[in-house]
């Protein structure tokens, strides 16, 4: 099959009312990732060589979207929402380039695997003209249902046109169906729009492909991967499920999720096997994470990369451009951004590193902060190998320690450190002996001479 040219079609031109939304429907993320762009992933996974997406509301913005997760994709509009298969002539100029199988498929329906889509390409590969992805809803009311004949695929009704014997059945229109490329102009052009939506169906290119003698037939794909999304009860429901896939995926591939269901990925987050990840733990996109490292509760991980055997959190943050290498330790309360945590090096409590380089084995002590930023630009930290620097330092960007350079606590760092230098950047220490007490006496006086003079 692999040598069968393929278009998918990805309808998306409606306007998603339901999800009282400024932006278009299938733009709202499943795993951070916009859901046609799970489509259009599912389209490429079966095969689609060209993509072409059909849009209308929300246009442009849809477009600009459509570079970033389909570069290669065309985009058509459809000026008036006419229907299923008027949707899909929308797409007449790439349809007639001559592919062998076009894949149909709704923007709104993310979960759909790949599996699905080429069970239906097989179908048409073994000669069929049509095949129609179909599902068992636990309650088919709203849905098409697929009308079949000794195995053959008579007809989809849709609900508001089905007779009472009809809406009993349960085998239904999942939307989405393979069409022979030879043949699909040709029945999309002979669709009317005589039913009581007065809309051009899609599915009644099943009759007209019947009534020409061609090969029709249906394929069967579980609920979830034909999940519509209409509201945003449906987003979430959606999220839920493909959590639950990914979860799962991860722990068959050798990671320990203790409580699986409060951690989330995102639909790019890549993690080794020997991973042990602690409860609410929340992946944002780009983060990689190799095998052996301990991602502990409560951290939130976007755009960084966790080497093997690295140590993060508990209530770790680490921010895009992070970058841990092996056994680095980012611990509590402690945000990381920019910045790159060398072999070893330890970053262990409450502390922020921002636009900065922590070598090998460098010890930063609890609350030390990088001064990156001087409210209009940004500025580096370098930290050397095996440097310490003491609790609660500042150091104020640009600065260099060099290595084994050691910051007393407490330090306000400007100026560079050389290698194994010391450095205190601190007022010096006094103490007046006794003059504790004098002070409390004379404050008490103070007061007690206020109250009186109230009275
Ligand atoms: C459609 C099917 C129905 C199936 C159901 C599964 C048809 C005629 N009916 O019904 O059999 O059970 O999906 O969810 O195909 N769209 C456009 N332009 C249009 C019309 C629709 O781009 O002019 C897009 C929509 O944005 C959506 C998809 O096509 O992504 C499906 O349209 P929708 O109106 O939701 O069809 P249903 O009535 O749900
Ligand atoms: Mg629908």
């Amino acid at each position: 099959m692999s040598q069968r040219s393929c278009l998918s079609v990805i309808l998306a031109a409606g306007e998603g009312t339901r999800m009282k939304s400024a932006m278009p429907k299938v733009l709202h993320a499943i795993a951070g990732l916009p859901m046609v762009a799970h489509v259009v992933k599912a389209a490429e996974a079966a095969g689609a060589t060209g993509l072409s997406l059909v849009i209308g509301h929300g246009a442009e913005e849809m477009r600009k979207a459509a570079r970033k997760f389909a570069p290669k994709a065309e985009t058509f509009v459809q000026e008036k929402r006419l229907g299923t298969a008027h949707a899909v002539l929308a797409a007449r100029e790439a349809i007639s380039k001559g592919y062998d199988d076009i894949l149909v498929m709704f923007g709104d329906t993310p979960l759909i695997d790949a599996g699905a889509l080429v069970a239906a390409r097989q179908k048409l590969a073994q000669g069929a003209a049509v095949a129609v992805i179909g599902f068992r809803p636990p309650n088919p009311t709203g849905y098409g249902r697929l009308i079949e004949k000794d195995g053959q695929l008579v007809a989809i009704r849709e609900e508001k046109d089905c007779s009472e014997a009809e809406k009993k059945i349960g085998f239904c229109n999942a939307g989405m169906m393979a069409v022979a490329g030879k043949h699909a102009l040709r029945l999309l052009d002979k669709v009317g729009n005589n039913n009581a939506k007065g809309e051009f169906y899609l599915t009644d290119i099943v009759e007209i492909a019947g009534a020409e003698g061609l090969d029709v037939v249906a394929t069967e794909a579980s609920f979830e991967s034909a999940l519509g999304i209409n509201n945003r009860a449906e987003l979430a429901e959606a999220e839920a499920i493909w959590q639950a896939r990914r979860r799962r995926e991860a722990m068959l591939a050798g990671v320990t999720l203790i409580a699986p269901e409060t951690v989330y990925f995102s639909h790019d987050t890549e993690i080794g096997a020997d991973t042990i990840v602690e409860p609410n733990v929340w992946f944002g996109p780009g983060v990689k994470v190799a095998s052996g490292a301990k991602i502990h509760a409560f951290s939130h991980i976007e755009g960084a990369t966790i080497a093997s055997n690295c140590d993060v959190g508990p209530f770790a943050r680490l921010r895009p451009g992070a970058d841990l290498r092996q056994k680095a330790k980012v611990g509590n309360f402690c945000e990381v951004k920019q910045a790159t945590i060398e072999e070893g090096a330890k970053v262990n409590h409450l502390t922020y590193i921002g636009d900065a380089r922590v070598g090998a084995g460098a010890n930063i002590g609890a609350g030390t902060i990088t001064c990156n930023y001087d409210g209009y630009s940004k500025f580096f930290t370098d930290i050397g190998e095996g440097a310490f620097v003491g609790s609660n330092s500042s150091l104020v960007a640009p600065v260099t320690i060099g290595k084994g350079g050691y910051i007393a606590s407490g330090s306000v760092i400007t100026e560079n450190v050389p290698d194994d230098a010391l450095a205190f950047g601190r007022a010096r220490q006094k103490t007046l002996p006794g003059k504790g007490k004098e002070l409390r006496q004379r404050f008490a006086s103070a007061a007690t001479a206020k109250k009186n003079a109230a009275e």
